[in-house]
């Protein structure tokens, strides 16, 4: 049909996809065996049987456990290249994604291990599809603020190679000001701002982090939405939403498919854009989402036509960039 053929032919961009979340269970289970590491799962249907989650703390413990597998550079390589792979299918031609260091540095993986293996693979896929990128370190927000100050210290030494900083992990009890000195270290050093809020938070944590944070672009922020001072807000400085409407669903966070906010967040005037977040735990990369869209959203051939546009407006790319791509 019409709009199956739309979303695959018009060029996209990712802007909230966590590349551990892209951990495909056979991979899991190759890069396990190939390291040594154990795993409560046999098969790749266990794994898949596992994923079942009623919020997003649920997903959160399995995808730490997954990423245990990962510990050289080949293997963060590996994973990198799998993802850019699929999603050049997908006619994706740029990508912001984030990664999380803290969970590996934790486990004695050194932060250069993981950082080497992402930006090779980026590399690659610059040469060999075309696909550009940039890369977003996040802080995990559960653990303390001491920690993301020693993450910020390494990130430093390679700004070449990180653009911005995030906030992910768990919301609730982890509000954005816990990282307002961290984030205002970061930008002083210039790292672009961003972070996950309003996903289980509510539009005061949204708030807060474009008042505490300065941060440009909006991570989810599907209850900015429940409060109409703030909506007006983002749509006149149209600041930037990467809402992911399988990941939504698939934590619960929002009922049904059809409950999405994306329709609401377009009829509001607002910068939104549609991603994937973490694939291969939710089931569905960048295009399944634009389908999760167009079958369950009351969306117009318009409005995905304006998706994708968007996915390149809200970017980080420099406005000449931007217009190469569409
Ligand atoms: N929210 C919070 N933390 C995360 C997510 C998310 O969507 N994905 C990976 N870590
Ligand atoms: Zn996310």
């Amino acid at each position: 049909n019409l709009s199956q053929a739309l979303i695959d032919h018009l060029p996209k961009a990712e802007l909230h996809l966590h590349i551990e979340g892209t951990l495909e269970p056979a991979m899991m289970l190759e890069l396990a065996k190939r390291n040594g590491v154990e795993l409560p799962y046999a098969s790749v249907e266990e794994v898949a049987k596992a994923y079942e989650f009623d919020c997003l703390q649920d997903f959160l413990d399995l995808y730490y456990q997954g990423m245990s597998v990962l510990l050289t550079e080949r293997d963060f390589y590996d994973l990198t290249w799998a993802y850019l792979v699929r999603v050049h299918a997908d006619r994706l031609t740029h990508v912001e994604l984030f990664f999380d260091p803290q969970a590996h540095t934790d486990r004695g993986v050194a932060f250069e291990t993981v950082l080497a293996g992402i930006t090779q693979a980026l590399e690659d896929a610059k040469k060999e599809f075309g696909i550009t990128s940039k890369l977003i370190m996040c802080f995990l927000r559960h653990l303390p603020e001491e920690e993301a100050f020693e993450a910020l210290e390494c990130a430093c030494k390679h700004k070449d190679h990180i653009f911005g900083v995030g906030l992910d992990s768990s919301e609730q009890g982890h509000p954005p000001e816990k990282f307002a000195r961290v984030f205002e270290a970061a930008r002083k050093e210039g790292f672009t701002p961003v972070a996950h809020v309003g996903e289980e938070g509510t539009a005061e944590n949204v708030r807060d982090a474009l008042d505490l944070l300065k941060i440009e672009r909006v991570d989810h922020g599907n209850h900015a939405l429940d409060d109409a001072a703030l909506t007006k807000r983002l749509a006149d400085q149209q600041t930037p939403l990467t809402m992911c409407p399988i990941s939504n669903w698939r934590l619960k966070g929002i009922p049904s498919l059809s409950a999405s906010p994306v329709k609401k967040a377009l009829d509001a005037g607002l910068l939104v854009t549609v991603n994937s977040d973490d694939p291969s735990y939710f089931g569905g990369y960048l295009n399944d989402n634009y389908r999760a869209v167009v079958e369950h959203l009351d969306v117009t051939e318009q409005d995905v036509v304006t998706l994708a546009k968007n996915s390149f407006a809200a970017s980080f790319l420099s406005d000449g960039e931007k217009q190469a791509h569409l």
